[in-house]
C-alpha cells in the first residue's frame, strides 16, 4: 500500500515524527499491521477509525515508535550525571528526568550510576516518561533479556540484578528510585506542574522529529531545567542543540548542554549552522562558571596494554577521561602497527568531533564507513555533522542507512 498524506500528517502532528527519519516502509508496515488487527477492509476505513478511536491512535503510535535502548548506552553521560549529582547535592533531593525512557534502561542506568557513586537513595528522584504505554509497562516489570546488556562493561548486572525465568530482574532499591508514566513530549500539560529538573536526559528521539518538533521539544525541556541544570542528548543530536544555541557543557563524550539564560527563552528559529568553537552564547542567569563544571577525570592508566582489543579499550578510557591527545596517540600507534580498523577510526572521529575539529571528524567518519559501511554510530554521527552544516539531504540519507543498519529492534 502507499501511505497516504493523512497518516504522515497524523504522526507528525501527534508525536512530531518525521516519517523520512524511520523510512516510509516502516510506517507502511505499521499501518498494514493495524489494518489487519482492526479488520479494516482498506486504508480509508482505517483512517475513519483513527479519527474516532483514541485507543487506535495510541495503537498506531505504538506500532511506529522505535524503542531501541540498552543499559548504560553512551555510558559517559551516566558517569557525568553521577559526578555532577555528587557535586550539586546540597540537602534537598536532586530531580532527574528521562524523557523518553523507552523500556526503562536509561532511567534505571541513571539510578544505578548514582547509587554506585555513593548517593543516598533518598537524595535523588527520577521521573521517566515515554509515549509508549507498552514500553512503560515493560519498564515497570523490570525484567530484561540479553539485548538490554551490551558491550563488555557489565559489572553493574551482578550488583543490581537477580536472574529469574525470562531474564534478569532489576533489584527493588534501584526500581524504587524511578517513577514511570506514559506521556507525550508535545502535550503542553505533561510537565506543566513540575518543579525544575537538575538533569534532563532526552536522548535518541530528536533524530526522529522534524525541525519544528525538534525546536519545540528543546524549548519545552529547557523551560523545565533549573538554571544550573544540564540537558543530555544522544551523540547524533548534539549538532541540533549547538544550532539551537545551547551552550555545550564541555564534558567529553557526555553530550550535555546548559539551558539558555532564563530571561532569554530558547530561540523559535534555528540559527545558521555554526561550528562548535565559534559559538558566542549569552551568559546564563545566574552567570555560568567561567570553566566547565569541575569533573574528576580518571587518571590515565600507567602502561598501555598489548592486545588490539585491550589497547582500543585503553584508548576509549583515555578519551572518556578527557585525555584526547593520549587517546589519539594510542589509536595512531595501533594504526601504524596493525593497520586501520573501523573502530579505531571511529574513535578518532569522536575525539575530533568532541574537540571541535569537524573537518577532521568528517574525514574520519567517512574512513570508518569505508571500512564498515553499516557502522550505525558512524552513520548517525556523520548525519548529525552534515545536518549541522545545512546538508539536510545528505544527513537524511545517512540516517536512513543507519536505520537499515540497525535492523528492526522496535518495541
Ligand atoms: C530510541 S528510544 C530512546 C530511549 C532512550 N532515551 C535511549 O536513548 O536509549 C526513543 C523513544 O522515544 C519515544 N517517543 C517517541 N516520540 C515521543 C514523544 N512524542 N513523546 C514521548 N516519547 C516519545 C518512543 O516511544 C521510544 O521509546
Amino acid at each position: 500500500m502507499t501511505v497516504s498524506r493523512y497518516f504522515i500528517d497524523f504522526l507528525n502532528a501527534e508525536i512530531g515524527l518525521d516519517v523520512d527519519s524511520i523510512g516510509i516502509m516502516h510506517v507502511e508496515r505499521a499501518i498494514d499491521e493495524r489494518l489487519r488487527a482492526t479488520r479494516s477492509p482498506h486504508a480509508a476505513a482505517y483512517q475513519a477509525l483513527l479519527q474516532t478511536d483514541a485507543g487506535e491512535r495510541q495503537a498506531l503510535i505504538e506500532a511506529v515508535v522505535v524503542g531501541e535502548t540498552w543499559f548504560f548506552r553512551d555510558r559517559e553521560a551516566f558517569h557525568t550525571a553521577a559526578r555532577l549529582a555528587r557535586q550539586q547535592f546540597a540537602g534537598s533531593p536532586l530531580r532527574l528526568l528521562s524523557l523518553p525512557c523507552s523500556t526503562g534502561e536509561e532511567p534505571y542506568s541513571l539510578a544505578m550510576a548514582l547509587l554506585d557513586a555513593g548517593m543516598p537513595p533518598d537524595s535523588f528522584h527520577i521521573d521517566a516518561i515515554d509515549i509508549s504505554a507498552e514500553a512503560i509497562a515493560a519498564a515497570g516489570r523490570g525484567i530484561y533479556g540479553s539485548n538490554a546488556f551490551r558491550g563488555r562493561q557489565l559489572d553493574f548486572r551482578a550488583r543490581h540484578f537477580t536472574a529469574v525465568a525470562g531474564g534478569q530482574r532489576l533489584n527493588d532499591p534501584v526500581r524504587a528510585r524511578v517513577r514511570f508514566r506514559q506521556g507525550n513530549l508535545f502535550d503542553p500539560a505533561l510537565l506543566a506542574g513540575e518543579a525544575p529538573y537538575d538533569l534532563v536526559f532526552c536522548r535518541n528521539v530528536l533524530i526522529y522529529f522534524d525541525r519544528d518538533a525538534q525546536q519545540r521539544a528543546i524549548s519545552t525541556l529547557c523551560a523545565r531545567l533549573a538554571p544550573h541544570g544540564l540537558l543530555f542528548v544522544g551523540p547524533a543530536e548534539s549538532g541540533l542543540l549547538v544550532r539551537a544555541q545551547l551552550r555545550p557543557a564541555g564534558i567529553p563524550l557526555a553530550f550535555a548542554f546548559h539551558p539558555p539564560a532564563t530571561d532569554e527563552p530558547a530561540p523559535r528559529r534555528m540559527p545558521r549552522p555554526a561550528p562548535l568553537r565559534s559559538l558566542r552564547l549569552p551568559p546564563a542567569t545566574p552567570a555560568p562558571p567561567a570553566t566547565p563544571p569541575r569533573i574528576a577525570f580518571a587518571t590515565p592508566p600507567a602502561a598501555p596494554p598489548a592486545t588490539v582489543a585491550d589497547s582500543l579499550d585503553h584508548a576509549r578510557r583515555l578519551a572518556d577521561g578527557g585525555h584526547f591527545d593520549q587517546a589519539s596517540a594510542v589509536c595512531e600507534r595501533l594504526i601504524d602497527r596493525e593497520g586501520p580498523s573501523a573502530d579505531l577510526l571511529f574513535l578518532l572521529a569522536l575525539i575530533a568531533d568532541a574537540s571541535g575539529r569537524p573537518d577532521e571528524a568528517h574525514a574520519c567518519y567517512r574512513k570508518t564507513l569505508y571500512l564498515d559501511p553499516a557502522h550505525e554510530q558512524a552513520l548517525l554521527h556523520l548525519a548529525s555533522l552534515l545536518d549541522s552544516r545545512g546538508d539536510a539531504t545528505g544527513a537524511r540519507r545517512l540516517a536512513e542507512r543507519a536505520h537499515r543498519a540497525r535492523g528492526t529492534h522496535d518495541v
